[in-house]
């Protein structure tokens, strides 16, 4: 099996050993946090859902009213060549687009080539004893603004939310806007009620999320009921399961909620049915079958 590394990273048409990639001081993404991100994973060398993934990038840009510097196929090439630089197997990309470098103002500045940055690091596989266990979560109140479903790469209260929900012990926070379940703070969330699998309904207070979209999915195509639905932090903490979801986390059981167990405190069968469908879909990339 090829080792992933990550040497070699992209900077604005170049390939570059990382310590020897710069960006000017000035740079919008690092004055005002002002450009979106992507992060795919990577399996047996093959970009994970990548044409997903480019929409997305497609959306955040336009919600950021930043043109795309380079088609779906220019993206694709040079993705599928940094990944091979770095050693192709498990990766995790990094791909960062912010409004290039102008002197400190937030109108938008004329005439300024956007930055483009991508990285890979190795991915590794999600630690055993969280799937056997699962992991704890908080509740938090969603303290984000009204645009979650760009993926914007100023993620100052996402990082507090996290790291408030690890100082509490915990992995990760859920999110509550006015009472309504809406993500966590990096990754989407699902419950199990009565064998029906709930997500919360894409709009502008969460991520539409990947691997969200490949569990609905993976969900219908193996008759598992599931629903796009609403619901509220007292559904929650009544739930039979709950699952958290993201690139590089898959699909993780949550078995503890604000320090109570989720159903009997251990992961749940509905969780090991779509565990098991998900990692089946990855072993079908690394065998080339599906995207
Ligand atoms: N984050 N919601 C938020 C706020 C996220 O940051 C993420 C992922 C998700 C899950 O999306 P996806 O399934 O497409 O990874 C939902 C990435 C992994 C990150 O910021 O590192």
């Amino acid at each position: 099996m090829s080792q992933a590394k990550s040497d070699t990273v992209y900077l604005n048409g170049e390939f570059l050993p990382q310590d020897q990639a710069f960006v000017p001081v000035m740079d919008r993404g690092f004055v005002f946090g002002d450009g979106v991100y992507e992060v795919i994973p990577v399996y047996g060398g093959r970009l994970f859902r990548l044409s997903e993934h480019l929409e997305r990038l497609d959306n955040s840009l336009t919600g950021i009213r930043l043109h795309n510097p380079m088609s779906h196929a220019q993206w694709a090439d040079i993705l599928n060549r940094l990944v091979d630089k770095n050693g192709g197997g498990e990766q995790s990309v990094y791909l960062q687009i912010t409004r290039g470098h102008a002197p400190r103002d937030h109108a938008f500045p004329a005439n300024v080539q956007p930055t483009v940055f991508i990285s890979s690091s190795p991915l590794k596989p999600v630690a055993k004893p969280l799937l056997q266990n699962g992991v704890a979560a908080i509740t938090l109140e969603d303290i984000r603004w009204k645009h979650c479903h760009i993926k914007a790469i100023a993620l100052l209260p996402n990082i507090l939310l996290r790291q408030q929900a690890i100082d509490a012990g915990a992995q990760e926070a859920i999110l509550i806007r006015d009472d309504v379940v809406t993500e966590g703070a990096a990754s989407n969330v699902f419950i199990v009620k009565d064998s029906v699998i709930k997500t919360p309904t894409k709009g502008p207070f969460l991520l539409p999320g990947i691997t969200r979209d490949l569990i609905l999915e993976l969900a219908t195509a193996n008759g598992l009921a599931n629903q796009e639905c609403t619901f509220s932090a007292e559904e929650l903490a009544a739930a039979d399961e709950i699952w958290l979801s993201s690139s590089t986390k898959e699909v993780l059981p949550v078995t503890k909620l604000d320090d109570k167990p989720v159903g009997n405190g251990q992961p749940g069968p509905v969780w090991q049915q779509i565990q098991t469908l998900y990692q089946a879909y990855k072993q079908a990339l690394i065998a080339g079958e599906v995207e």
